[in-house]
C-alpha cells in the first residue's frame, strides 16, 4: 500500500495548541503554541481519506476540510475530549499541554499586594502517556518533543518513558522552528531509528511525518 492511501479510512486523532490553566477570572498559565503544526497534520490525514478528530486547545486557526474539531482550554480537558475518542488507529499529541496547573482556580480576580504572589500548581495528567497505556491504545501513538537542548537525549527519554512508537522532537526558542512559526524542523525518533525531517514549512512536514507514521504502520 503507498504512503499516500495508507491511511484511508483509517481513525486519526491529533491534539494540537495550547491549553490554558486558569488563575481567577481574569488570568491564566498558557504558552506560545499557535496550533499550526497539529492543524497542518490534521488537514493533512484528512486529505489522505483519514477520519480525523482533532482536539483543539484554544487558537485562531480554522477547521480544516473535512476535519471534525473539538474546542477545548485546559489540560483536564484536554485530557477527558482525547480519552473520549478512543478507540482510534493513531494519535498525535502535537499540543502543548501544560504540566503544572493551579491547584485551585480563585472565584475573584486575585488582588495586588505588596511583595510575592505565590501560586501552588499540581502536576497535569499526562495524556500521551495514557493514551499509549491505555486498553484501546491505537495502533501508532506519536509523541513530539519541545527541547531548548540535549533534543536527542530528552525525546528518546519521553519515547521509552510513554511507550511511544515514535516521537517527532523539534527544537525550540529558535528562530524559524518550534512554536508560533510557520516553519519547523523534526527529528523523528523510534526504537532503532531515526529520520531528519525539515527545515520545511509545518504543511510539508505534516505530509512527510504522514509518510512516515504510514511506513510505520505497515
Ligand atoms: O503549535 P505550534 O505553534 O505550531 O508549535 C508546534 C509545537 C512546538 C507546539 C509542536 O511541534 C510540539 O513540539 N508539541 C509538543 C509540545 C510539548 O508540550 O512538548 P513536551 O516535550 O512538553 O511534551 C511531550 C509530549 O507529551 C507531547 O506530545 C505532549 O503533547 C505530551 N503531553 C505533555 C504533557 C501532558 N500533560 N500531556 C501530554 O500529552
Amino acid at each position: 500500500m503507498s504512503s499516500s492511501t495508507a491511511l484511508a479510512g483509517r481513525r486519526v486523532v491529533v491534539s494540537a495548541g495550547p491549553t490554558f490553566e486558569d488563575i481567577d477570572p481574569v488570568r491564566f498559565i498558557g504558552n506560545r503554541s499557535s496550533g499550526k503544526m497539529g492543524f497542518a497534520l490534521a488537514a493533512a490525514a484528512a486529505q489522505r481519506g483519514a477520519d480525523v478528530v482533532l482536539i483543539a486547545g484554544p487558537v485562531a486557526l480554522p477547521t480544516p476540510a473535512g476535519v471534525r474539531r473539538v474546542d477545548v482550554r485546559s489540560a483536564a480537558q484536554m485530557h477527558d475530549a482525547v480519552l473520549a475518542t478512543l478507540p482510534a488507529d493513531i494519535y498525535v499529541g502535537a499540543a502543548a499541554v501544560a504540566d503544572y496547573t493551579p491547584i485551585q482556580v480563585a472565584p475573584g480576580k486575585i488582588k495586588k499586594h505588596e511583595g510575592y504572589l505565590t501560586l501552588e500548581l499540581v502536576r497535569t495528567r499526562d495524556i500521551l502517556a495514557e493514551v499509549a497505556a491505555h486498553a484501546l491504545r491505537p495502533s501508532l501513538v506519536v509523541g513530539f518533543a519541545a527541547e531548548t537542548e540535549n533534543v536527542e537525549g530528552y525525546a528518546r527519554g519521553k519515547l521509552e518513558r510513554k511507550k511511544l512508537d515514535l516521537i517527532a522532537a523539534n527544537r525550540v526558542g529558535v528562530e524559524g522552528s518550534g512554536f508560533e512559526s510557520d516553519g519547523n524542523t523534526l527529528t523523528v525518533f523510534w526504537a532503532g531509528g531515526q529520520r531528519a525531517l525539515g527545515p520545511a514549512p509545518k504543511t510539508e512536514l505534516a505530509e512527510q511525518l504522514l509518510d512516515l507514521i504510514a511506513e510505520r504502520l505497515a
